[in-house]
């Protein structure tokens, strides 16, 4: 079998990696040159809405994905009117670029997500105020990332300046949440619309990157656990998802309210490589391409700490006991994701000391 893969990035030379020992070939469409999936897959270098890209890419492909969700919709179409099959499904895109859209969504399904309002000039701001209140995050709607395009909003007074920095327009004025921790959930279905849900896990945060991922999130009592997967659940069913997505969300005193959606592989889903039976890369490429899912089941427990900025410091990285280290071959630049470090334990005590150790390592990477 043969994968397309829009996107050359870390998630797509994993994905590769995942395919290639079950036989399936990949290749990847991407601009970049040096692009990490370049390293192990057949690489295209074109621009996403390149059609003779475009078609090199699915030539001899069973399916194309996608691992980034700002695939352009002339893509999409492109591909399409060729007869090649994109998983997941266009609505997944169309959806979960809007971040209005993705919330009208989940709120139409019964999921809480945070009080909101949207900002299309500088005159919806007294609106916006009245029914969502101050302090809030104004964000763009489209094309935000890792706390991109996104400004925190104090008290009133501030969200016109706000309003202005972000463009002043096609933005979405959110309530703040008070959340103890941050979570997500990711979750594989397959194209009979079988499942595979991972353990909630729980995400730390340092400058709007991820940081670091606990697999499963400790101490997440039964109930704000199985809330957490339904909703992992009922939005894939609600896009007809096919493949992995990712949710991201609030752990808070009154239940679990949901920020985002992914409609890909997920970086708080790294862990699954050494840390699950099955990995979410594997489990997507088996998804896509109409296999059996895999247990999504964690091997113990499982973290896993982003390497940002700088380069790792290997041998020091390699001198944990148990880590496992992934580089993805990129220049180092501040806040780029260049490599993310697992460890894997049979319990949280004997998980402490290399996480406090690879914490260590990942913070001088981040400060240098
Ligand atoms: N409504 C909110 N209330 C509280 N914190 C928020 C809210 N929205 C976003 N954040 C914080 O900002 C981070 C980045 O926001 P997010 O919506 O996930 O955008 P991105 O696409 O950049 O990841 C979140 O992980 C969370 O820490
Ligand atoms: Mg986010």
């Amino acid at each position: 079998m043969r994968l397309g893969i829009l996107g050359g990035g870390q998630l797509a030379w994993m994905l590769a990696q995942s395919a290639e020992p079950l036989g399936v070939s990949v290749a990847v469409l991407d601009p970049s040159p040096d692009c990490a999936a370049g390293r192990i897959a057949d690489h295209v270098v074109a621009a996403y809405d390149d059609p003779a890209g475009l078609d090199e890419v699915s030539k001899g492909a069973d399916v194309v994905t996608y691992e980034f969700e700002n695939v352009p919709a002339a893509a999409v179409t492109r591909l399409a009117e060729h007869g090649m099959p994109v998983l997941p499904f266009p609505a997944s895109l169309t959806i979960t670029q809007d971040r209005a859209r993705e919330k009208e969504l989940m709120s139409g399904l019964g999921i809480k997500v945070a009080p909101y309002a949207l900002i299309d000039s500088a005159d919806d701001a007294a609106a916006a105020l009245e029914a969502v209140g101050a302090p809030g995050i104004l964000k763009t709607r489209r094309l935000g990332y890792d706390g991109k395009g996104q400004v925190r909003v104090k008290s009133a007074d501030d969200l016109p300046a706000a309003i202005a920095e972000l463009g002043g327009t096609d933005l979405i004025y959110e309530g703040l949440i008070a959340f103890t921790r941050e979570l997500s959930v990711v979750v594989a279905r397959g194209t009979d619309g079988s499942l595979a849900v991972y353990p909630p896990v729980e995400n730390e945060h340092r400058d709007g990157i991820l940081a670091c991922t606990l697999a499963p999130a400790p101490d997440l009592s039964a109930e704000h656990a199985e809330a957490a997967q339904a909703i992992g659940v009922a939005v894939a069913e609600a896009l007809d998802h096919i493949g992995v997505l990712c949710v991201e969300l609030f752990d808070t005193a009154e239940g679990i309210v949901a920020n985002e959606i992914a409609p890909r592989v997920h970086n708080s889903g790294h862990w699954s490589i050494e840390g699950a039976v099955t990995s979410q890369f594997e489990n997507h490429v088996r998804g896509v391409l109409g296999l059996p899912l895999g247990d999504p089941s964690v091997r113990g427990v499982a973290a896993m700490v982003n390497i940002v900025g700088t380069e790792p410091d290997l041998a020091a990285l390699l001198a944990i006991p148990g880590a496992s280290v992934h580089t993805y071959g990129k220049a180092p630049r501040t806040g780029r994701k260049l490599a993310h470090v697992t460890l894997v334990a049979d319990s949280a005590e004997a998980l402490a000391v290399p996480l406090a150790q690879a914490r260590v390592l990942c913070d001088a990477a981040w400060d240098a």
